[in-house]
């Protein structure tokens, strides 16, 4: 039986790891499938528990299920223990399920290939928002040796427990003082939603960050946002979102369909060119 994997939300239907996984199952010429699953909440558990039932030898886990799919799965590695999510399901060979999370991973191998100079900034890195992306991007920071981290968030006690999680690394400024704190950065990361097409834009002025700092964000929706035009026209060092995103699927490919699939120039303009559609 050839080897079908899919996505699972609620909604579904704006994933885009169809699109990834898909071109990934036609460039390697491997006969398998990926679907997409919309799957309700109080139904999550049912569902991943009998995912091979289901027809699937994994899975990818999208909003709102990654922390109950965590909970379901009988291990889980150490970067979905610790950011509390997964974002990747497997069966071990005994039929197990297995919980990973590859967010961190994609974050980080992103930047390094988009700017691996952000390793030689000199200063502290700061991280923008407090939600599950930012508890993945926290995870990898630090898990890459980064001494510190500035973190800041609209809501301050969000930061607090992120810090609480992850210790005395992290430390807590507040949301009205982001501006200032920029000038001793080396990297800045934009881990909210905001700046995403139709959300609110974030404000921030980036004129304090030193000239060779790299400015990251995760929205990818639109590729370039405001933020990142601002650093471009800054002359600095930009990372966009989907990179993370494509990067996110090469783990979860791989396990379930046997071949290391390669980010690409080509699978890159692939999605970006799906991005209008919705
Ligand atoms: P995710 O899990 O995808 O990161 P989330 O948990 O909803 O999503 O987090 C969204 C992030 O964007 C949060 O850091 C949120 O700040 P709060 O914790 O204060 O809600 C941030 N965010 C959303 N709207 C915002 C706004 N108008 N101003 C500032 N921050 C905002």
């Amino acid at each position: 039986m050839s080897p079908r994997a899919c996505v699972i939300g609620w909604p579904v239907e704006h994933s885009r790891s169809p699109v990834i996984h898909r071109y990934w199952l036609d460039q390697y010429g491997i006969d398998g499938a990926y679907e997409k699953e919309a799957v309700r909440p109080e139904d999550l558990e049912r569902f991943v528990q009998q995912l091979w039932t289901n027809g699937y030898v994994g899975a990818n886990v999208t909003l709102p299920h990654k922390e109950a799919a965590l909970r379901a799965a009988r291990s889980a590695d150490e970067a979905a223990i610790a950011i509390g999510a997964a974002n990747t399901l497997w069966l071990d060979p005994d039929g197990a399920l297995h919980a990973s999370n590859t967010d961190a991973y994609g974050f980080m191998t992103n930047l390094d290939a988009k700017a691996p100079q952000w390793r030689a900034a000199k200063g502290d890195v700061i991280v923008l928002g407090a939600g599950g992306a930012a508890r993945g991007i926290l995870y990898g920071l630090l898990k890459a040796g980064v001494p510190r981290v500035l973190l800041t968030n609209r809501t301050r006690e969000r930061a607090e427990t992120l810090r609480e999680a992850f210790g005395p690394k992290v430390e807590v400024i507040d949301w009205a003082a982001r501006n200032e704190a920029l000038a001793g950065c080396g990297l800045l990361v934009n881990a909210t939603s905001l700046g995403m097409t139709g959300h609110k834009p974030l404000i921030i002025n980036i004129a304090a960050l030193p000239n060779d700092a790299v400015v990251s964000d995760i929205v990818y929706v639109p590729l370039e946002t405001p933020l990142l035009r601002d650093a471009r026209a800054r002359g600095l060092a930009t990372v966009d979102g989907l990179g993370m995103l494509l990067h996110q699927a090469v783990p979860g490919f791989e396990r379930w369909f046997g071949v290391r699939p390669e980010v690409t120039p080509e699978l890159t303009a692939h999605v970006v060119a799906t991005l209008g559609e919705d």
